[in-house]
């Protein structure tokens, strides 16, 4: 039911933490696995140690926030590599800012790559889904859709439209038998979170704020992403699943 054999799986923001071990599951699983990525030396390290693992795997070196490489290379990897069978949209910043000295540059860029590059990325990679009549979609949003603290108002404000439009794009390509779903990490130990883990306060709140009473390890993140991707969620649609240690169950 898991098996991913076969699969091709596009990954945005992979060279590294949750997109890298998300495609070392889906690899694990027996999926051809694509990294995308904006710099091509960081991409093709992680891509080799992916290969060391004997993994089949490809890179694909676009901006989400332009529509035009989207467009370029999502019709590179189909003929080169095949048909894109499940698309990661993982690719996201953080800005940390109170909203009184946020500058509107700011707020667009974390728009823009939070929410606007899933759009233009599925909407590029959906219409050969919708042909063959199969595809999985997953967004990576996070605690942020439900709940916030001050100071990441754009992340808040992206991650929060993310999950409608997961629905969105549920709803509109199910008739094409294209499932959406999103996974809501909660606090992962990656090179976003280095400010956090190392602010000693921070850390210790996150630590026994969560019940699980500690951060997710990376690899934590796969099993549901691996799930969403295979048959076993055929009739899974429009869902976001939290992975956070218990963290949005508790006061
Ligand atoms: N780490 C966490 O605890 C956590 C919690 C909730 C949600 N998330 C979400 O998970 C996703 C991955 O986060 P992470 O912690 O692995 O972060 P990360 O910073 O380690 O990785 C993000 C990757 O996305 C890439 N990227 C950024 N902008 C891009 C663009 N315009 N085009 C292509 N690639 C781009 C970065 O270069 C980087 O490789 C993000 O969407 C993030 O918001 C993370």
């Amino acid at each position: 039911m898991f098996d991913l054999t076969g699969k091709v799986a596009l990954i945005t923001g992979a060279s590294r933490g949750l997109g890298f071990a998300m495609a070392q599951g889906f690899a694990r699983h027996g999926a051809t696995v694509i990294l995308n990525g904006r710099n091509a030396e960081a991409l093709e390290a992680s891509a080799l140690r992916l290969r060391e693992t004997g993994a089949a795997v490809h890179t694909s070196i676009f901006d989400v926030t332009n529509s035009e490489a989207i467009k370029a290379a999502v019709g590179k990897v189909e003929a080169e590599v095949g048909a894109i069978d499940i698309l990661v949209n993982n690719a996201g910043i953080q800005h940390r800012q109170l909203m009184s000295e946020l500058a509107e540059a700011d707020w667009r860029r974390v728009i823009d790559t939070n929410l606007t590059g899933p759009l233009l990325v599925a909407q590029a990679v959906s219409p050969a889904m919708a042909r063959r009549k199969s595809g999985k979609i997953i967004n990576i949003c996070s605690l942020a859709n439900e709940i916030g603290r001050p100071s990441i108002a754009p992340y808040m404000a992206a991650k929060g439209g993310l999950k409608m439009l997961t629905k969105s794009m549920a709803l509109e390509w199910a008739k094409d038998n294209v499932q959406v779903n999103a996974i809501g990490p909660g606090f992962f130990k990656t090179e976003m979170n280095t400010p956090l883990v190392e602010d000693e306060a921070f850390n210790s709140w996150v630590c026994e704020r969560t019940p699980a009473g500690r951060w997710g390890d990376p690899e934590e993140l796969a099993g549901a992403a691996i799930f969403l991707a295979s048959e076993a969620a055929n009739y899974i649609n429009g869902q976001i699943i939290y992975v956070d240690g218990g963290f949005l169950s508790s006061m």
